[in-house]
């Protein structure tokens, strides 16, 4: 392993790739050598992402331009890719660079199914299935053992990081039953991606909060239950809502599962805490988790509380979508792989308020 790794971000002007591009600048062990783009190809960084204006080596002379996503030659130039586009496209870019030698880290749903059927009913056949026992699922507090030295990496989605967070240590402990889980989550809007939309346009959504894809709709409703399933021992199906929520960043996730009959609140904390130890994920006691708190930072939060009259544990979670969502997660499982601190070059405070 060389000290510092050459990082290619490809799909680097949308939300994803650019939240790389600004948490690559960060890590010590890092260095970003190659951006690429499809219709922004040739231009300008600083011309499609202001946010760079003012960072010599970003805008100014390394990496001045977008250059086409197409991935051919780019063994010699980068160590480790991170893809971030749209699903099929991604999974064709990332299977071209992982057969050159190239570690890769997808940000799309393209690698995170473990099942080919499943994954053609959810979003269409699959370009390479043949490689999707190959990928591992980038999260870290859940794979790290199997994370160790992954070349093919699938970082998990915002939505379902959300959702298998807090049920884990319970799901893992027998402590809920496996019938009956509801996920209610509530996302920003950066969640759709840059393309604008009419549902996403600010006078349709900044001041309204809408559920959409109800009832099983939703593309991530396969990712969570596989991973919860896999936790139980069990498949098991779970209610997931999803809601649009007028801010930026973040997700709020509140799932409610039925408690067995002895379960208290002190050991579902403790399990979360056993769990997630030392690693990005808090476990808070008194406080109830809020998207603020963990805006542009690597951690999320979760908390546990216990209806007592209907014996329904209510388990949350934040995050910011962009950060443990997405791109600082996809470094954390890069830092994992490699052998490396699971905070290395992250932010572990927020931006506040
Ligand atoms: N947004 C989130 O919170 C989030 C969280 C977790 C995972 N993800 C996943 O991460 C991936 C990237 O999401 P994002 O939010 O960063 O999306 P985005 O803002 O729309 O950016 C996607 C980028 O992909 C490029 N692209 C390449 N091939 C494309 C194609 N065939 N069609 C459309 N665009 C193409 C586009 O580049 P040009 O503009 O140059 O054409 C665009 O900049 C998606 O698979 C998404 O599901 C997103």
């Amino acid at each position: 392993m060389t000290d510092v790794l050459r990082v290619g971000i490809v799909g680097a002007g949308g939300y994803t790739g650019s939240e790389l591009l600004r948490l690559c600048q960060g890590h010590p062990r890092l260095s970003v050598e190659f951006v690429a783009a499809r219709d922004n190809a040739g231009k300008a960084l600083g011309d499609v992402l202001p946010s760079v204006l003012g960072v010599p080596e970003l805008a100014g002379r390394l990496l001045e331009r977008f250059e086409p996503e197409q991935a051919r030659n780019l063994a010699g130039r980068i160590d480790v890719a991170f893809t971030a586009l749209p699903h099929a496209a991604s999974a064709k870019v990332a299977a071209a660079l992982w057969q050159q030698g190239i570690q890769v880290i997808d940000l799309s749903a393209d690698y995170r199914l473990r099942d080919a059927e499943v994954y053609e009913r959810t979003y269409g056949p699959h370009p390479h299935p043949e490689l999707l026992e190959t990928a591992v699922y980038g999260l870290v507090e859940l794979h790290r053992d199997a994370l160790r030295g992954a070349r093919l990496i699938a970082a998990p989605g915002c939505y379902p990081t959300s959702a298998i967070l807090p049920l884990a240590p319970l799901l893992a402990n027998q402590l809920v039953e496996l019938e009956g889980i509801i996920i209610d989550a509530k996302s920003g809007v950066s969640g759709a991606g840059r393309k604008p939309l009419p549902s996403t346009h600010f006078s349709e959504c900044s001041e309204g909060l809408r559920p959409y894809k109800v009832a099983g709709a939703h593309r991530h409703t396969p990712e969570i239950e596989q991973e919860l399933g896999r936790l139980a021992g069990a498949p098991l199906q779970v209610v997931f809502t999803p809601n649009l929520c007028p801010m930026t960043r973040g997700i709020l996730a509140v799932a409610y599962a039925r408690a067995k009959p002895s379960t208290t609140l002190a050991q579902c904390v403790e399990a979360a805490r056993q769990m997630f130890g030392s690693t990005l994920v808090h476990v808070l006691e008194e406080a109830l988790p809020d998207t603020l708190w963990v805006r542009g930072s690597a951690c999320a939060h979760v908390a546990y509380r216990i209806d007592e009259r209907t014996r329904t544990v209510l388990a949350m979670c934040t995050l910011d979508n962009l950060a443990k969502g997405a791109s600082s997660q996809a470094l954390q499982a890069l830092n994992a792989a490699r052998g490396w601190d699971d905070a290395l070059g992250l932010p572990r405070i927020a931006m506040f308020p």
